[in-house]
């Protein structure tokens, strides 16, 4: 048994200590904002945070998280209406969506820890979160009205 706080209430999971926690995430507990894109690392789509800082879900082993703290894509408060949601919203960023919720949870530790992000911070915390609708103009425009929005 695994034990964890995930998205504000304590679960307990049944699961083999090796399983990825992406698995557990979306198979045991069923919230399906986090996706899988590549299961090795290299796209961002399963991106979650863990202790506050974003992580990827699909090469995090249940065994790591004992004790932890997650939130996922489904518990960003306000509900669907988190600032960085509601500027995604306005600036219409997704096509496809697939990979949007792992750019969002990327896009949300990276305010938390530059509140006024330059291009420079932007380029170096959202590098690995792949977007084949190439969206990457539209991500940049709405972290910075993000930030700027959550700074007034
Ligand atoms: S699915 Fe986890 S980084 Fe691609
Ligand atoms: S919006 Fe389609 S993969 Fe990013």
């Amino acid at each position: 048994m695994t034990q964890f706080t995930l998205n504000g209430q304590s679960v307990t999971v049944d699961a083999e200590p090796d399983t990825p926690l992406l698995w557990v995430i979306r198979d045991d507990l069923h919230l399906t904002g986090t996706k899988f894109g590549c299961g090795i690392g290299m796209c961002g789509a399963c991106t979650v945070h863990i202790g506050g800082r974003a992580v990827r879900s699909c090469v995090t082993l249940l065994a790591a998280v004992e004790g932890m703290t997650i939130t996922t894509i489904e518990g960003l408060v306000p509900a669907n209406a988190h600032p960085v949601q509601k500027v995604w919203e306005k600036l219409q960023v997704p096509q496809c969506g697939y990979c949007q919720s792992g750019q969002i949870m990327q896009a949300v530790a990276l305010i938390a820890r530059f509140p006024k992000p330059t291009d420079a911070d932007i380029d170096a915390m959202m590098a690995g979160n792949l977007c084949r609708c190439m969206t990457y103009d539209r991500i940049r425009a709405a972290i910075k009205a993000a930030a700027l929005s959550m700074g007034a």
